[in-house]
């Protein structure tokens, strides 16, 4: 199958786009290098820079027909969002309308959409959120995540445009970006690798449901090949604190003077995350496979070695 990752160049994209060459598929990829790396991006892939809100973006469809997109690009940072919520939406919203439009208009069969359910929920009512939860998103992000989710229902809906959204986890892994505002795995294990202090938000009390990236890349490929459509948790069904996977880095590091250094908490973050993957086991036959003590070494470990 031929398939076009938008964000391919980014932490989860590459990964994606690395799992499905391996499988043999042929991958392009656009991506307009705002936060992803050149150098992420692998060779047998075909690669378009533009953003995905370009008129472009119907050129590179036309050229490449591909079967199925798989629509990662985005703006990440939840604090971002909250002080800019137009160029959030400019991004999230409108450039992911654009990429369904080109899906619509050159007969995509298929959309993966990277979505997310550690803010589509906003603060659980119950744990772990399964897909039923009500979506009260609280921040920018998440409500730019659940109105693409909206649209994808629509497109399908109309136009009969098969979709899955992905509802993520806090995922981390190789390649994420340790400088950017999202991803406290890569933020964390930067700092302590170059024997700074990480500083911890708030009381570092508030919980995620941590997703390696491995396991991403194979629900994904999973989804691909599904005939299901809608949304769809990719959890682990299991909370940890900041305060928690800072102390497994800080013992997988070995450097056990590093400090526990707090700063003041994040308007628009959530207090609790926890996902089910009922469905995706029982749709997929997915499960996440890596504990988080063992991809936090890999990861970890990958950082040191950069
Ligand atoms: N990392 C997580 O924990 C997580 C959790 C939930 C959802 N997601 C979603 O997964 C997707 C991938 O995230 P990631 O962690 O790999 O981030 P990333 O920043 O590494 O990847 C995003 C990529 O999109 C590109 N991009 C950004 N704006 C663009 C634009 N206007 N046009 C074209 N390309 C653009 C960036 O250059 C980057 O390569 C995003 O949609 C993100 O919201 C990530």
């Amino acid at each position: 199958m031929k398939i076009l990752i938008t964000g391919g160049a980014g932490f989860i994209g590459s990964n994606v786009a690395d799992g499905l060459l391996e499988k043999k598929h042929e991958v392009a990829i656009v991506d307009d290098l705002s936060n992803g790396k050149k150098e992420n991006i692998p060779e047998e892939a075909g690669f378009y820079r533009c953003d995905i809100r370009s008129k472009k973006l119907y050129s590179i469809f036309k050229a490449e027909k591909p079967d199925v997109v798989i629509h990662n690009a985005a703006q990440l940072s939840v604090r971002v969002s909250v002080e800019d919520p137009l160029m959030d939406a400019d991004i999230n919203v409108i450039g992911g309308l654009n990429v369904i439009q080109a899906c619509h208009t050159y007969n995509v069969k298929k959309i993966i959409f990277a979505s997310s359910g550690g803010t589509v929920y906003g603060e659980q009512k119950y744990f772990p959120a399964d897909e039923e939860h009500p979506t009260r998103p609280i921040s920018p992000y998440g409500v730019a995540k659940l109105t693409t989710e909206n649209y994808l229902y629509y497109f399908y809906k109309t136009y009969g445009l098969n979709y899955i959204s992905l509802r993520y986890g806090n995922i981390y892994g190789p390649r994420q970006d340790p400088y950017g505002e999202a991803g406290v795995v890569a933020i964390f294990s930067s700092k302590i690798i170059k024997g700074e202090n990480p500083t911890i938000n708030g009381d570092g009390l508030q919980t995620r449901d941590y997703v390696y990236v491995r396991d991403v890349v194979d629900v994904n490929i999973r989804a691909m090949e599904s005939d299901f459509t809608g949304s769809m948790n990719v959890g682990t069904e299991k909370e940890t604190t900041v305060m928690e996977l800072f102390k497994i880095l800080r013992e997988v590091s070995g450097e056990s003077d590093v400090e526990e250094v707090h700063g003041p908490s994040r308007e628009g973050e959530q207090r609790r995350s926890q996902l089910s993957y009922g469905l995706a086991k029982k749709i997929l036959g997915w499960q996440p496979r890596m504990s988080l003590g063992e991809g936090l070494k890999i990861t970890y470990n990958w950082f040191k070695n950069q």
